[in-house]
This record gives C-alpha cells, sequence and structure tokens, in this order.
C-alpha cells in the first residue's frame, strides 16, 4: 500500500519540477537583459499581426530567424480587438494567441508591446473611437474614466496570453512587455504637467500590478521616468542616446528600416548600409537588444491613420517587403551583421571597454576586453571621407565615410557597414506569375445611393452641422449630411462647404455635383461648386467620408472631422453674396453606406446577381458613378 501511494506523488513532485524547469526566468542589469542567468545580446524585429495574414505568419517568423534574429514584436491593436465597446474580436488577424504561438513554434522570443496608444501609423493610434462617448474621458491622462478602460483592455490581453502560458516564466516566448508608447515626446504639451506625470507613473503601477513575470519597457520616456519601468529609445540612430539608469541595459525598441508611405510622396528608402551603420554603432556604444521598426510593415488593411495621408501600404521600405519576400541587399546584409555580433556576445556583454576618440570626435575605436581575447569597433562618422587608422599592434585600417567595421579579435575586420556582400536581388514580373493575375476576374458592384438623396429618413435630425467622428462613432468612414429647401423659380448658385475634411461629395436632387478632399495631409479645405436649383422643394446631401483619424501629436483625439459648423451656404452668383446660409437648417443625418449595411464585401447570395463585369481584367475607375444612381 505504501509503495503504491508513494509513486504518484513522486510523479507529481516531478510534474511540478518539470513545469517549473520549462518556464525561463528573465531579468535584466546595467549591461543587458539576463534570461536564464545568462547575459543575452538580441537581436528583434517588428511584425504585426494585422498588417498580414495568418497564413503568412509561419513563413515571415521563418524568414525573420533566418535573418539572424531572436525575437518578434508586436503592438497590440484595442481598436480592432475592441471595436464596440465590451465586444471583442480575436479571430482571423487578429488572433494574437496563434500569432504568439507561432513565433514559440518557430522557437524565437517575443516582445508584447501592449500600448495601448501604439501610433503606429493605425487609426486613432490604436484607441477605439468609443472611448470618446463616455463621459470625463480624457485621452492618455490621469483621469477615471481614461485609466480604467486601459486597465481593464490591458488585463484582458495580460489574462489571455498568460491562459495560453505565452509568457516566458510559463514556458512561452515574451520576454518583455511594454506600456503607453512615447508618452515622453507629448507630455510636456498636454498643458497639464501634474496630471500628465501622474499618468504615466499610475501607468507603471498598473503594468506592474499585472505580474507578467517580465521587465516592463517605456518608450521614449526620457523624463519623468517610473522607478519600475526601462526607459528605452526609437529613431533612425541611437548610439548617442543612453538609459536613464545605470542598473538598466541600453534597448533600442525601434531602429526605423524605413519609413510609411504617405500619398503624393515619393516611396522612402533607407540602405542598407546606413541601417547597419546605426546598429553597429549601438552595438559599439554598449547596446545589447535592437527592434527594426518595421522587419516586415505589411498592409494596412482598413486602419490606416493620419487623415488623407498614410496609404493603404505599410511596406516600409522593410526586410521583407510588403508581401513577404526577402528585401536583399537590406535583409542578407544585416543578416551578415547580426552573425558577427553574435560571435561577440559574451565579450561585448562581459568585457571591460574602453572608447577612445582618435585625432576627431568622428572617428571613434572601442576595445573590448575579457581574459585574453579582445574585440574592436572602429566607426568613422565623416560622411565625406574615409580615414586610416592604426590600432595598438600598430596594423592600419581604412574605414570607409560614414561607416564602422568590426574587428572580432581586434585584428581581421569581419564586417563593415559600408560594404556589402550580399548579392542584391531586382523584382522582375514573370511571364507564368502575370498569366495567373490575367486569370484573376474583378467585377463591381456600384454603391446605391439613391435613398439618401431624398426621401429615405436619416438615423436623426439636427439643427446644426455636427462632428462627425462623434456623430458616426467611427462605425463607419462616411457620414451623410441632408438638409432641402424650398425654392421659387430656376436659379444658379454657387454651393460653398467649409469642412474639416477629410472628402467630400456633393450632391444636388440626386446629382453628384462636386467633390474635393483635403490635399498633403491637410484637413480643413473648402469646396465651392456651382449648382442649379429648381423650383419646389431641393435637396442638398452631402457625403463625408474620413479617411483614418489622426494617431500622433498632443490631443490628436482632438482633431475634428466632418463639416462640423460649416458654413454651408448658397452663393449668389452675381453679387458673391450669401443668398441662404444653411449651417442651421434642419439637417438629417445618417453614418455609413448602402453597401456597408449590406455587407456587400461578403458576397451574399442575395447580392450575387449584382455585381457586374466578373471575368473582366480590371475594374472600373473607383469613384461614385453618376449614371449608377
Ligand atoms: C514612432 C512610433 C511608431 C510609429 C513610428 C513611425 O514614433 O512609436 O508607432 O508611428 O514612429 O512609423
Amino acid at each position: 500500500m505504501e509503495r503504491v501511494s508513494w509513486q504518484p506523488l513522486a510523479l507529481l513532485l516531478l510534474a511540478a519540477a518539470a513545469a517549473v524547469a520549462s518556464g525561463t526566468e528573465v531579468g535584466y542589469d546595467g549591461r543587458s537583459m539576463v534570461i536564464d542567468g545568462e547575459r543575452r545580446l538580441l537581436i528583434s524585429g517588428s511584425i504585426h499581426y494585422p498588417r498580414s495574414t495568418p497564413e503568412m505568419w509561419p513563413d515571415l517568423i521563418r524568414k525573420a530567424k533566418e535573418g539572424g534574429l531572436d525575437a518578434i514584436e508586436t503592438y497590440v491593436f484595442w481598436n480592432g480587438h475592441e471595436p464596440r465597446r465590451r465586444q471583442y474580436n480575436f479571430e482571423g488577424s487578429y488572433d494574437i494567441v496563434r500569432f504568439f504561438k507561432e513565433v514559440q513554434d518557430a522557437g524565437m522570443y517575443a516582445i508584447l508591446r501592449i500600448g495601448p496608444y501604439i501610433c503606429g501609423e493605425w487609426n486613432y493610434g490604436g484607441l477605439p473611437a468609443w472611448l470618446r462617448d463616455i463621459s470625463g474621458m480624457q485621452f492618455r491622462m490621469h483621469n477615471n474614466p481614461f485609466e480604467q478602460e486601459m486597465e481593464t483592455f490591458t488585463t484582458l490581453i495580460v489574462d489571455k496570453l498568460k491562459e495560453a502560458k505565452m509568457f516566458a516564466g510559463q514556458g512561452g516566448p515574451i520576454i518583455l512587455s511594454q506600456i503607453e508608447n512615447e508618452y515622453g515626446n507629448v507630455m510636456d504639451k498636454l498643458n497639464n504637467d501634474e496630471s500628465a506625470s501622474e499618468y504615466i507613473h499610475w501607468c507603471a503601477a498598473m503594468a506592474n500590478k499585472q505580474n507578467v513575470g517580465v521587465p516592463w519597457i517605456m518608450c521614449q520616456q526620457d523624463q519623468d521616468v517610473p522607478p519600475n519601468v526601462i526607459n528605452t529609445c526609437n529613431g533612425f540612430y541611437c548610439h548617442d542616446w543612453f538609459p536613464k539608469r545605470t542598473d538598466i541595459p541600453k534597448i533600442w525598441t525601434e531602429n526605423w528600416t524605413g519609413w510609411f508611405k504617405a500619398w503624393d510622396k515619393p516611396d522612402f528608402h533607407r540602405s542598407a548600409e546606413d541601417i547597419a551603420f546605426s546598429v553597429a554603432m549601438f552595438f559599439q556604444t554598449r547596446g545589447s537588444l535592437q527592434n527594426y521598426y518595421m522587419y516586415h510593415g505589411g498592409t494596412n488593411f482598413g486602419r490606416t491613420s493620419g487623415g488623407p495621408y498614410i496609404t493603404t501600404s505599410y511596406d516600409y521600405d522593410a526586410p521583407l517587403d510588403e508581401y513577404g519576400n526577402i528585401r536583399q541587399p537590406k535583409y542578407g546584409h544585416l543578416k551578415d551583421l547580426h552573425n558577427v555580433l553574435k560571435s561577440m556576445e559574451k565579450i561585448l556583454l562581459h568585457g571591460d571597454y574602453k572608447d577612445t576618440t582618435m585625432g576627431n570626435t568622428n572617428v571613434m575605436v572601442t576595445k573590448y576586453t575579457l581574459d585574453n581575447s579582445s574585440a574592436c569597433f572602429i566607426s568613422n562618422k565623416f560622411d565625406d571621407k574615409e580615414v586610416n587608422v592604426t590600432l595598438d599592434d600598430g596594423a592600419t585600417h581604412v574605414v570607409p565615410a560614414w561607416s564602422v567595421s568590426i574587428l572580432p579579435d581586434c585584428k581581421t575586420v569581419a564586417y563593415n557597414s559600408a560594404k556589402i556582400k550580399t548579392q542584391t536581388s531586382v523584382m522582375v514580373k514573370r511571364p507564368g506569375v502575370e498569366t495567373v493575375t490575367d486569370g484573376l476576374a474583378w467585377s463591381w458592384m456600384p454603391e446605391n445611393l439613391h435613398p439618401f438623396m431624398t426621401d429615405e429618413k436619416g438615423n436623426f435630425r439636427k439643427n446644426e452641422l455636427l462632428e462627425q467622428i462623434a456623430t458616426s462613432g467611427d462605425q463607419s468612414d462616411y457620414l451623410w449630411y441632408r438638409t432641402s429647401l424650398e425654392h421659387k423659380g430656376e436659379s444658379n448658385y454657387k454651393l460653398h462647404v467649409n469642412t474639416t475634411g477629410h472628402e467630400l461629395y456633393a450632391f444636388v436632387n440626386g446629382k453628384l455635383v462636386g467633390r474635393h478632399y483635403a490635399p498633403n495631409g491637410g484637413f480643413v479645405f473648402q469646396m465651392e461648386t456651382p449648382v442649379k436649383l429648381h423650383s419646389g422643394k431641393n435637396y442638398i446631401s452631402l457625403l463625408s467620408a474620413t479617411i483614418g483619424l489622426k494617431n500622433y501629436g498632443a490631443l490628436f483625439e482632438m482633431m475634428p472631422a466632418g463639416i462640423v459648423g460649416g458654413p454651408v451656404k448658397l452663393v449668389d452668383t452675381v453679387t458673391n453674396t450669401t443668398a441662404y446660409d444653411l449651417s442651421n437648417s434642419s439637417w438629417s443625418y445618417k453614418a455609413g453606406l448602402a453597401g456597408e449595411y449590406r455587407e456587400t464585401h461578403l458576397d451574399k447570395a442575395k447580392d450575387r446577381s449584382q455585381w457586374r463585369g466578373g471575368h473582366h481584367p480590371g475594374a472600373p475607375p473607383l469613384h461614385l458613378v453618376q449614371g449608377d444612381l
């Protein structure tokens, strides 16, 4: 009997020991992150799960690993997960647990940047527009309504990931987590220093209360840093930057591999040489963890931000292009660098170091020494001339302009950031691939604008012109404003509309009379267009569209959209004076387009007969087709 009862107990104890052993212990000291007792030099890259499809994730993550990355970093996208208050979405591209499991399956670490304000060229910086409806709400300040919602969402995400055992201590991949995002950039512009300071300290306390078992970071928080977080750097270069305290490691959360794409602007390129220069400089100057923002940028599927500014592509000129292809020579040149840095992990994180400027502050030799070995970096910040640098052993090395040479033994240059050994690849369209796209059939269905032109009732009426985001709750990018007026006889006028953007279509009696948009990323604009009124009742319908909500800057949430207050006027074409000011007429409102209500994108069976075109290689130009009204 005794033996029988002893065995299960021993098994239980063994199982418990195994569970503890499978967890990874994560901490840090002044030199680096410490994982299971070892200092670690870590290279990470950003891949945002909603900017690609779950089918793409394994391939992207595998390519990142092969590119020499140890970790994948992602933000968490609050308004994608909670589009309506307490209604959640963790499906498809928003299946965050599946994403982290893919990272784990690839044998990589993960960095979780909850935010939940995330900036990221994402609609409203990730904050749900419904937050505005909660009374007393002030975004990103010390106030109960905001802090309660932020804590509820943060806890929800943490619990979900804990339940799936995704934190390192549970055997999962997450080794680091972030709260807020670049608050230091705005906190002194919020006109309330006290509340901003209380808020950022509250964020740190709330995060630490979550008990995730891994450290919390705050990026671009160089002032008023709460004691229990690590402050980190974002930017194109972070070699001159050092953390606020000596007991925390130097971490770079965003090394921008390119930049986001804006309408009307040329594609942004950052050379492989310049990124490599910045990374080498960072590790020369005691860096220990660096993250590429973005490693794969991907696509903005409908949640792009910034007003009429940022495109649907988030390619970012990253090492993996929008479609997940390897972009050379960027990918290969950085992979070579990662290999060299990895080979020096021990000496960089444990060695003594000495920085020596060579005649000019632009030229610096850093020598790391450990036991009997040494490793050297020689950096040249002159952008117009190479330099000759003689090391202790008497050997002279030529270092090209704006470059860093790395000598893992202080003798042989294993890597120079300006010398690319990777073959450059050029994308070409292969004939076979074109056949595939030729086979794609486009069909289209015109938007049925008719109902709101004249007769259909709106959702409500008001004798003023309302702000769009508050009125539509960001549940649609479109808001209809319609009014009518009795007119005697037939006359011509100029319709004048003043709007805070982003796009406007005007219809008179069901006919499209004008369209305009805010150019150059601006917001406020005026539309003036000739109109003809007939005798009797005339309908004026204005369709205002937003193209993503602002995501950055102090008080970005206060930026209005739509025809707030107008004025909307009919101007006499002869005297150029106001004939009718319609600003306080009775306006009828309706958010959304017919296609959105019908969920046309779901290709429902009942709608199928209305699709046109079929088997056509190209769709018609994408604008509202008047003839289709
Ligand atoms: C950073 C921000 C990121 C992203 C980036 C530009 O300042 O933290 O979220 O917006 O700029 O792509």
